[in-house]
């Protein structure tokens, strides 16, 4: 069935000039924008956001990292989004992500890793309406 997932493109891939590249690979793939911003996350709103990792070694140097700089968020609707954008972009670690994957051609490391992708359905509802408002999706 058509469904959504959410997007955003990191601090480190809009930093290195790639949301064009991501953005093109994203559109190729059959994915249909229906909301985005270029936008930037305080300290506080990248803790928000990623609350579910708080009991993570990683929480404090994810929060940073995705506070340090502006990002792209962004709403996506396919047939089955959530699972076939997961393929898109590749595993977490780009060291482990498959040939022609969004993170294996765009990502540095396992933290600074080019883009998220909801991991469930129930996640992409949470997520995409933590960025947008009703009159933000077309
Ligand atoms: P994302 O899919 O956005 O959701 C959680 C993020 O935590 C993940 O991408 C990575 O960027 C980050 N992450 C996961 N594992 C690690 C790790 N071992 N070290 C640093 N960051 C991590």
């Amino acid at each position: 069935a058509t469904n959504r997932t959410f997007t955003m493109i990191k601090p480190d891939a809009v930093a290195d000039g790639n949301i064009g590249g991501i953005l093109k690979m994203i559109e190729e793939a059959g994915f249909k924008i229906i909301a985005m911003k270029y936008t930037r996350l305080t300290n506080e709103l990248a803790g928000k956001f990623y609350e579910v990792h708080k009991e993570r070694p990683f929480y404090g140097e994810l929060v940073e990292y995705m506070s340090s700089g502006p990002i792209v968020a962004a709403i996506l609707e396919k047939d089955n989004a959530v699972e076939d954008f997961r393929t898109l972009i590749g595993a977490t670690n780009p060291a482990d992500a498959a040939e022609g994957t969004i993170r294996k051609i765009y990502a540095k490391s396992i933290g600074e890793n080019a883009v998220h992708g909801s991991d469930s359905d129930e996640n992409a509802a949470i997520e995409g309406n933590f960025y947008f408002s009703m009159s933000e999706r077309f």
